[in-house]
């Protein structure tokens, strides 16, 4: 049974006392449910935001990391340092990074076999542009994603990794993919997933979807069968939405 994952992503929003107010209102809502829930904060934060969760059961992740421990690399933070901080998660591959900061395949490979040497989860983030589903290659682009971003994993690590399905056009614009539909993506990822390892890891394997999540919406996507959990942006930055969400 594969445990449901729902993670806030902030972007590149709250300043570190906001999000240790934040932090301060939402500790408990990780406890007394078969939910994990994690809060992905601007790198700044990480360290403060750890601090106030203390002993709460809500799990902390970054929004990128490199691939190198240390070096010439301005502006980069290395695994070596947020394993320090004590975080359990790394958003890697967002689209946000892909679209604007030359993020490729090859570099969420690096990213991803970094995480993992450190005991990091990645979270995987795959999608297609408006464009490309509305030229039916949708599939084939999240296809080449999943399987260039595990190029050298191996069965044993795939057990840390999780992926989110997030379809481009469907992000911070209100436009959510029907829930069947983004099903139907994530069930197309498990059956990549088993031609290249094997079934038992393929069921074990958690597959989130993320774009345009809603107090609103959360319960008919968690309810599809495929679907094992949401990333979040806009919705996880208020309160009572990302409470909502997580208590779906
Ligand atoms: P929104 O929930 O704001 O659409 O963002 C989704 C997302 O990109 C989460 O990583």
């Amino acid at each position: 049974m594969r445990k449901p994952i729902i993670a806030g992503n902030w972007k590149m929003n709250k300043t570190i006392s906001e999000g240790i107010d934040f932090v301060n209102k939402i500790k408990d809502l990780g406890d007394n449910t078969d939910v994990e829930v994690l809060v992905c904060v601007p790198f700044v934060a990480l360290d403060s935001v750890k601090k106030e969760l203390g002993i709460s059961n809500i799990k902390l992740g970054s929004q990128n990391i490199h691939w190198e421990e240390s070096g010439a690399y301005t502006g980069e933070i290395s695994p070596l340092m947020l394993k320090e901080i004590g975080i359990d998660y790394a958003i890697i591959g967002h689209s946000e990074r892909r679209q604007y900061f030359n993020e490729t395949d090859e570099t969420v490979n690096k990213r991803v076999k970094a995480a993992l040497k450190y005991n990091i989860k990645p979270i995987i983030c795959v999608g297609e542009t408006l464009e490309e589903r509305e030229e039916n290659k949708a599939e084939e682009k999240v296809k080449t994603q999943v399987i260039n971003s595990l190029e050298g994993i191996n069965e044993n690590e795939m057990k840390d990794i999780v992926f989110a399905y997030e379809p481009i056009w469907a992000i911070g614009t209100g436009r959510t993919a029907s829930s069947e539909d983004a099903n139907e993506m994530i069930s197309f990822i498990r059956n990549i997933i088993e031609e290249k390892y094997n079934e038992k890891i393929a069921e074990g394997i958690r597959i989130q979807y993320g774009g345009s999540v809603k107090p609103g919406n959360v319960r008919e996507i968690m309810n599809q069968p495929d679907i094992d959990g949401a990333l979040v942006g806009g919705a996880s930055l208020k309160k009572d939405d990302f409470t909502d969400i997580v208590r779906f």
